[in-house]
């Protein structure tokens, strides 16, 4: 089997997982990398169908599945819960996965064991955490471990009540540090939310690792996006990074009250849904 980069065609039965050191190789290869959200079982089969390089069991999971307004409720069982279902259906991107709060914030060994838990009961190949320099520490650790790491920069969304919101980040050395710090302790890629395109891609140039980016402009390595926003099913508020490609919200109302009005004027069942 040949170590090249996949190529973006390279969507057969036959394809082999995408692993971190090829996730990396494929920085300045021209090649941008595509990274989706997924949660359960059928999404994740259908994303990693398409051949995207990767897919994020991400902790925004808490919004989008659970309905809780911020990212910090969901828990260290229900990530892994999901994560294993993802892990199921995934053969060919990397998977990723997020430590929820406060899971990788209660010193190394804690946070080894927690990672070492998603690794092993997931069947995914890598942890995200929220951080770059203040997390050094822990990411050296887990990646001593043998547990890749995605360090994610910028925006930062489980210190929301810190942040008082969430706010495009423009601090350029704090973001700068944050960046490098996170590739000297060890992340083999970094994720950049929410900063101006100037800076991302400035940080991208610095970086020997991959950036992924999610608002934070065209300079990036990669685009991240999640899933539902990409797919028009997110209710409420969408940030102006999003770019919805459809509208399955209208699809599946529209199906569903199709079904409805069937129901009721007593045209489903037709004679082809009924056995004799
Ligand atoms: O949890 C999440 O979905 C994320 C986004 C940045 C993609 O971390």
């Amino acid at each position: 089997m040949s170590d090249a980069p996949q190529s973006p065609a390279s969507t057969g039965p036959n394809v082999p997982q995408l692993t971190v050191p090829k996730f990396m190789a494929l920085k300045g290869t021209g090649r941008k990398i595509t990274m989706l959200t997924a949660y359960d079982y059928g999404l994740a089969k259908l994303l990693d169908e398409t051949g995207v390089e990767a897919i994020l069991v991400g902790d925004s999971m808490s919004m989008v599945v659970q309905g809780h307004s911020n990212t910090l409720p969901v828990t260290l069982d229900e990530m892994i819960y999901h994560a294993a279902l993802v892990g199921r259906a995934v053969t060919r991107a990397l998977t990723i996965v997020d430590m929820p709060f406060p899971s990788n914030h209660l010193g190394k060994i804690k946070a080894i064991e927690n990672a070492g838990r998603i690794l092993k009961e997931t069947r995914c190949q890598a942890v995200k955490l929220e951080g770059g320099a203040d997390q050094a520490e822990i990411i050296a650790g887990l990646t001593s471990a043998g547990i890749p790491v995605v360090a994610h920069c910028g925006l930062r969304p489980q210190n929301v009540h810190l942040l008082g919101g969430y706010k495009v980040q423009r601090d350029r050395d704090r973001l700068l540090r944050e960046a490098r710090e996170a590739q000297e302790a060890g992340a083999f890629c970094v994720l950049l939310e929410c900063i101006p395109a100037e800076l991302a891609t400035e940080i991208t140039g610095m970086l020997r690792v991959p950036t992924i980016g999610i608002g934070a402009g065209d300079g990036c390595d990669g685009q991240v996006l999640v899933t539902h926003d990409l797919l028009g099913l997110t209710s409420g508020y969408v940030p102006r990074f999003v770019k919805p490609y459809a509208d399955l919200k209208s699809v599946i109302q529209n199906a569903v009250t199709h079904f409805r009005d069937d129901v009721r004027n007593g045209t489903f069942p037709g004679p082809e849904q009924q056995y004799k």
